[in-house]
């Protein structure tokens, strides 16, 4: 495939999608992420050692614009979020003796749904949170299509969050609309939050299960609404009756508690 230089042509992009993606506000949001991840005037962060096909893959979203196929460039900009996603995190060997212990998941991307059908539940006041966030490109991006108070990143690799704090710099989102944290979500403090995205950071058994009981009872008391999108949902059994299930896909899973009364 031939390269040419030159940003997307985001009105083909969207032109292009409308017949393959019903809903319009996801569509307006997938084009809107496309202008964020391919119109910086600069490369990401340490492109040569962390993101080499940084290049690349960004001449094949625009060439994909070009083209007559929804679904080519759908997947040529997965591509590019992938990569800056990235799928390995370092770990010090401290870090990894815990991932280890706790069964964590290593750094899969939770994809671009969760970010697409966010909008309606992220207002300006939201606390949201990515628990096991990887270098927190899923909250970054929630913050630029869905500015909010403020959004949680909790990891327990420390490279991936340095990673993610130039990330943060390089999407120009101001310092204090994220709070990093390094930390194993294990033993981290939990709650504060109304919006709560996670992709199965540990899991579900042994010492795993005692962070979804204590995040579980940590949703239930907070006073206010509290939304949940869980990749590859393994919380159904822990969170009480006051959650009502809103939807699942088999990938993305949706929970909503109300407000307490009074
Ligand atoms: C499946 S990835 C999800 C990444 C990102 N949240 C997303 O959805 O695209 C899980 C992440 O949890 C992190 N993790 C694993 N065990 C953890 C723990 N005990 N405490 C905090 N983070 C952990 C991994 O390093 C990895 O970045």
């Amino acid at each position: 495939m031939s390269r040419r230089a030159g940003p997307p042509d985001l009105e083909a992009a969207d032109w292009l999608l409308a017949g393959a993606m019903s809903d319009r506000t996801e569509r307006r949001r997938l084009v809107e992420l496309m202008r964020v991840l391919t119109t910086r005037p600069e490369p990401p962060p340490d492109a040569e050692s962390l993101f080499p096909r940084w290049t690349e893959l960004s001449a094949g979203v625009a060439e994909a614009c070009r083209g007559d196929d929804p679904e080519a460039l759908e997947e040529a900009f997965l591509e590019l979020y992938a990569h800056l996603h990235m799928h390995e995190a370092p770990y010090t060997a401290d870090e990894r003796r815990r991932v280890d212990a706790s069964g964590g998941y290593w750094a899969h991307a939770g994809g671009l749904s969760p970010i697409l059908r966010s909008g309606r539940f992220l207002h300006p006041a939201s606390r949201s949170v990515d628990l096991g966030a990887g270098n927190g490109l899923q909250g970054l991006l929630l913050q630029r299509l869905s500015p909010h108070a403020r959004c949680c990143q909790i990891e327990i690799s420390s490279r991936m969050v340095e990673i993610g704090r130039a990330l943060q710099r390089w999407l120009a989102i101001p310092d204090d609309r994220v709070e990093w944290r390094t930390e194993d979500v294990l033993t981290t403090a939990l709650g504060g939050w109304d919006f709560v995205y996670l992709y199965r950071p540990v899991r579900p058994e042994g010492i795993g299960r005692r962070f979804y009981e204590r995040l579980s009872e940590a949703l239930a008391a907070e006073p206010g609404a509290v939304v949940v999108f869980s990749i590859a949902d393994c919380l159904e059994e822990f969170l009480p009756p006051v959650f009502e299930r809103l939807s699942s896909d088999g990938h993305l899973t949706c929970y909503r508690k109300a407000p307490r009364p009074g």
